[in-house]
């Protein structure tokens, strides 16, 4: 029997470091896959070995910008994720998870696609509950620095809830917390690549504070699976639903890994705190576990060391 068209997808922010992971799966998969990017803080090398696929296909748009294409599936995953980038300008950060959002939400709308948004730990803010369940709403600084992201994000997640219960859409709204691999920018300021690039330079560690805040960081290959299997759910399944690994490490414990696996000889240095940054966050991930029978299960080093190889071999340094 002849095999149906492929699924047709889109992925938002796919020339970033989650997003062209993901479009590696789902060209895997046997997907039809359209990316739009404006390349902001990702990279069309990113989706290089991508470049003349006969079901990959690559275009320059912004989404605070209308977008009208068929699809049957959109991933939303526009949206500067880390703080350098997406404090250098606060206001189009809003714009892209707010316009964004109500750009791919119409274009989901109009074609019956379903629609999911990658939400962000950011969302809890700097949380009083550990770890954090799906229930929680969150203690969030409206006018701070990172506000632009904090807020985007929740204000896209409210638009989400509200088309579907406006329009009956199928949606999905993931919360991913701390994700990890190849393909993180070298110059984003996240600590698992500040630590990484440092540490292959022979550079001093910083780690701001004393070091003691706590963090789990999930491997890209695990969060991907995840995306994929909450794409699938039946459409009575909305979420929110966080991904995340649930195992903890402190800065300290992150950083003496990095110097093991990289054979540094760096030393460390501590820095003050940067404002609104949460001491501690980890994510219950049960919702997960119960409704996509997933959790992440790559370990830290085995992750740690292919992002290692990735950025000795990537020309980063
Ligand atoms: N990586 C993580 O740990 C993490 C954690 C929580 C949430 N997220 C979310 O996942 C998504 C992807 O994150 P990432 O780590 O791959 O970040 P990234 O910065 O590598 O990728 C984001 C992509 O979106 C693109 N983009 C930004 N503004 C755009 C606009 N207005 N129009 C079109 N494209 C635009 C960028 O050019 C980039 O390619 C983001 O929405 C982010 O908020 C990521």
């Amino acid at each position: 029997m002849a095999e149906g068209p492929a699924k047709r997808v889109l992925v938002t922010g796919g020339a970033g470091f989650l997003g062209s992971h993901l479009c590696d799966r789902l060209i895997a998969d046997g997907c039809d896959v359209l990316v739009a990017d404006n390349f902001f803080s990702g990279a069309k090398e990113n989706l290089a070995h991508l470049a003349g696929h006969p079901r990959f296909e690559l275009l320059r748009h912004d989404v605070t910008f209308p977008l009208y294409v068929e699809v049957d599936e959109i991933y939303n995953l526009a949206c500067p994720a880390s703080p350098i980038y997406y404090q250098h300008d606060p206001v189009q950060t809003t714009k892209t998870s707010v316009h964004g959002a109500i750009n791919m939400l119409g274009l989901a709308k109009r074609t019956g696609a379903r629609i999911l948004q990658a939400s962000t730990s950011e969302v809890y803010g700097d949380p009083a509950e550990h770890p954090q369940t799906e229930d929680y709403w969150g203690n969030v600084n409206p006018i701070g620095v990172r506000s632009c992201y904090d807020e985007g994000k929740r204000c896209a997640e409210t638009l989400f809830f509200d088309y579907r219960r406006q329009h009956g859409m199928p949606i999905k709204v993931v919360r991913i917390f701390n994700t990890y691999g190849p393909r993180m920018r070298p110059d984003d300021g996240r600590v698992v690549s500040n630590f990484i690039m440092q540490a292959l330079r022979g550079e001093d560690i910083t780690v701001y504070g004393d070091g003691s805040q706590t963090r789990s960081f999930c491997y890209v290959d695990d969060l991907i699976e995840a995306l994929v299997r909450t794409m699938a759910t039946p459409d009575d399944v909305t979420g929110p639903i966080n991904l995340g690994s649930t195992g903890e490490f402190t800065m300290l414990e992150l950083a003496a890994a990095v110097i093991e696996l990289t054979g540094s000889a760096s030393r460390l240095v501590f820095a003050p705190l940067p404002s609104d940054d949460p001491a501690q966050r980890r994510p219950d991930t049960t919702r997960a576990e119960t409704t996509l029978g997933w959790r992440a299960t790559t370990p830290l080093r085995e992750g740690l060391a292919r992002t290692v190889e990735y950025f000795r071999t990537a020309g980063a340094l």
